[in-house]
Parts: structure tokens; C-alpha cells; sequence
């Protein structure tokens, strides 16, 4: 393959969306010296996959309906020797052909949803294309606050207590769900099991306030966690590169909220939009001590491996600002801003860092090939099916 089409994947139908737009044109303007031919797979809201020259220009997405009738349909497809290549399905001009582009690889740029869940990373297996971040199962772990905790819990990476419940459960047995999370004592957190950027999660000092909180939470999702809340709160982060079995932390940061748990505008609104999560408030390196830092950041690397991510992911870590007790909260596995700002303080460039999560997924898509995966044997052969009872036209 002369070039090496990069497929940046982005957009999609998730909360996220927007972040995710900037997630990608960040990356594609730090890959610009690189040896990648950077071409855009943008997911709109509505689902359709579009690529062209279009998509890399941060400012045409003011006017979005425009851009995606410029923008040009496309697919993954195999051709026949069973390489996969990004399709154009019109043309871009009355003179121009359709162009097909062979996947080199795939940068997932998504936040949320089916972009980040293990859909998305489940249609480049089936593709057989090399792709960057966790696979199927540690992105879709990633997205289950419950099932995360679950495994965390279960390799002794301490979580807050909780209680979780379905929208079904809630209406045979409020009174149950309500008195278990009341045993954790006020003020409790409510929050949507695989939702992301703060949305639906509400803090509740209450009954009546918990009460009111489950039901605004069930608008967007129909599993729900009631927990404890960590209280005085301070949170910490800390990224993580690497594979389950070979992995790194980055230096830790200490996101400063505006309000008392960080919102969506805490994140993504407050400093400037271009900037996406790059633009929060935060401390970097997070101001506390040596011993904690330590903690965390192995407590980090420990998470990471145990939920099977890889590539970058960023570590949520909940801590007792009085007693210094840490809690791992929740695996973000595409990081907004794929966490750079955490990368740079350890000196490593945005463009080195996104060559290093590429080259992860390159060797993970050869190590997946090398293995044997199907056999020459035909079973259906004249000769195997006359062995197999019970089909018509076998002798047995
Ligand atoms: N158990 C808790 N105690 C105190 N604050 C919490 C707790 N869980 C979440 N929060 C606050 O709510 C915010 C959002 O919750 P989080 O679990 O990170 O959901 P999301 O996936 O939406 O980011 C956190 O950043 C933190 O400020
Ligand atoms: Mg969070």
C-alpha cells in the first residue's frame, strides 16, 4: 500500500457528538507532518456515514446541514482479494469518480455511545481492520458504570457503595431501592448506568430530592446506580497508555468543578469551546502528595488492565478530601482530547502520543491475524456431511 489511509472516525449519535468533532480536528491537525493520510468517517446525528475534504474544516460545521449535503455518503466495503476499503458512494463533482480508499487503519475519535461502547470497534473486527483504543469488550465495560465496578470490585480496586436498579425494578420496589441507599445516608448520588458527561447525574440530599432525581435520570437511561457520595470530594484522574498486559500512567490531574458535581458546561462550555476537554479547569500535576499520587497511579494502570482496555484511556478517581480514601469511579476509553494535556506534562508530544495509540492497535490487528482463526477443513464437504446424523441426504 503506497499511502496510509488513516480513517478518522468521529461524530455519531451520542451526547457527545460535538466533542467528538473536536476530539478528531485535533488530532487530524497533530498528524499533519505524520506519514498518515488522514480522511475523515463522520458519523452525523442521524447516523449516516460521510466522508470529503469538507469534514476537516472546523469552522463548516457552524452550519451543519450544509456540510452534510457538501459532505459525500461512504461505506466500508471488501473488495476481492478481501481488503477493506473506505467506499465513496457518489461522486463529489460531475466530473469525478467515486473514490475508494484502503484502510490502513482507524483512529476511533467517538465519545459515547455506539461509537465508544464496542459497536463501533465491533464492525472494524468484523471488517478485519486495525483500529486504536479497547476493543469490544473493555470499551463496552467501559460504558457500564455497574459492570465496571463489578470487575474492579472483584480484582479489590475499591468503589463507592452502591445500589442499581431498572426502570422496572423501581416500580415494583421503590420503597426497597429507596431504603438501601438511604442506609448509605444522605447525600447520595444518582446517576444513569451508560451515559457520560455528567448528564442525568444529580446529587440528593433528600428523599424527596432522590425521589425527583431517579425520575429525570430514567429520561436517559433505564438502568440507574444510586451511590454514596464522597464527601468533601476531591477528584483525580490519571490517563493510561498502553495494553492489558503492558501499560503506563501519565502524571495525574485535579479537575476543579464550578458546581458540586463537574457538569457538562463544567467541561465543555466554561473555557471555550475549540478547546474541548483540553479547555476545563484543572491542576496539572494534581498539588497532592507523593504517596497519593502513587496510589493512583497504580491504582490507574491496575483498572486498565483488569477491564481489558487499551490504547488511551482516562481513570476517574474519586478521593475523601478529608481522609484521603480513593475510589476508582468510572474508564473513559476515548478520553476527550485523547487526554494530551496529560501526555504533554509528561513529555510526550500530541503527535508522538497519537502515533503510539495507532502503532497499538497496528500490533494488536497483527497479533489477532497471526493466530489461527479458521481452518481449511470444509464440514459441509460431501464427504464430512455424510458423517453428520440426522440431515437429509447424510446415510445415517
Ligand atoms: N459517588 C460520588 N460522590 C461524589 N460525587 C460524585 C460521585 N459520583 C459522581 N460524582 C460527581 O459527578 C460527576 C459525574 O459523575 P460520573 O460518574 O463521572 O459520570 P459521567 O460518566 O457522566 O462523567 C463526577 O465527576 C463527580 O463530580
Ligand atoms: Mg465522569
Amino acid at each position: 500500500m503506497s499511502q496510509k489511509n488513516l480513517i478518522v472516525a468521529f461524530g455519531g449519535v451520542s451526547p457527545e457528538h460535538e466533542v467528538s468533532v473536536l476530539t478528531a480536528i485535533q488530532a487530524i491537525s497533530a498528524l499533519e507532518e505524520s506519514s498518515y493520510n488522514c480522511i475523515p468517517l463522520y458519523i452525523t446525528k442521524s447516523g449516516r456515514w460521510l466522508t470529503g475534504e469538507k469534514l476537516l474544516d472546523l469552522s463548516n460545521y457552524k452550519e451543519i446541514s450544509k456540510l452534510e449535503s457538501d459532505a459525500i455518503s461512504c461505506a466500508f466495503v471488501k473488495d476481492e482479494t478481501g481488503r477493506t476499503l473506505l467506499k465513496e458512494q457518489e461522486s463529489a463533482g460531475f466530473f469525478s469518480k467515486p473514490k475508494s480508499y484502503p484502510v490502513y487503519a482507524v483512529l476511533c475519535a467517538f465519545h459515547g455511545s455506539e461509537g465508544e461502547n464496542g459497536s463501533f470497534q465491533g464492525v472494524c473486527e468484523m471488517m478485519n481492520v486495525p483500529y486504536s483504543g479497547s476493543g469490544v469488550l473493555g470499551s463496552s465495560l467501559g460504558m457500564d458504570k455497574v459492570k465496571a465496578k463489578l470487575v474492579a470490585t472483584a480484582n479489590g480496586i475499591p468503589v463507592t457503595k452502591a445500589v442499581n436498579f431498572y426502570e422496572s425494578d423501581w416500580e415494583k420496589e421503590q420503597e426497597e431501592i429507596i431504603n438501601v441507599a438511604e442506609d448509605f445516608g444522605y447525600p447520595l448520588i444518582v446517576k444513569p448506568v451508560s451515559l457520560g458527561s455528567s448528564i442525568g447525574v444529580a446529587i440528593a440530599n433528600t428523599r424527596e430530592e432522590l425521589v425527583n432525581s431517579i425520575e429525570t435520570a430514567f429520561r436517559y437511561d433505564a438502568h440507574l446506580l444510586i451511590e454514596e457520595a464522597v464527601n468533601p470530594l476531591m477528584e483525580i484522574n490519571c490517563s493510561v497508555i498502553g495494553t492489558p498486559e503492558d501499560c503506563r500512567p501519565s502524571v495525574c490531574e485535579k479537575p476543579l468543578g464550578q458546581t458540586e458535581t463537574l457538569s457538562f458546561e463544567d467541561k465543555y462550555q466554561s473555557g471555550g469551546g475549540e478547546k474541548g476537554m483540553a479547555s476545563a479547569d484543572r491542576v496539572i500535576p494534581a498539588d497532592i502528595s507523593k504517596e497519593l499520587t502513587k496510589k493512583i497511579r497504580d491504582l490507574a494502570t491496575k483498572t486498565f488492565s483488569v477491564l481489558d482496555a487499551s490504547g488511551i484511556a482516562r481513570l476517574d478517581f474519586l478521593v475523601n478530601a478529608n481522609t484521603k480514601e480513593v475510589y476508582f469511579n468510572e474508564i473513559n476509553t476515548i478520553p476527550g482530547s485523547f487526554s494530551f494535556y496529560l501526555w504533554d506534562k509528561s513529555d510526550i508530544p500530541f503527535n508522538m502520543l497519537l502515533e503510539e495509540l495507532i502503532d497499538i492497535g497496528l500490533k494488536k490487528h497483527r497479533e489477532k491475524n497471526g493466530r489461527v482463526r479458521s481452518y481449511e477443513t470444509n464440514l459441509l464437504s460431501e464427504k464430512a456431511i455424510k458423517g453428520i446424523k440426522g440431515l437429509k441426504g447424510s446415510k445415517n
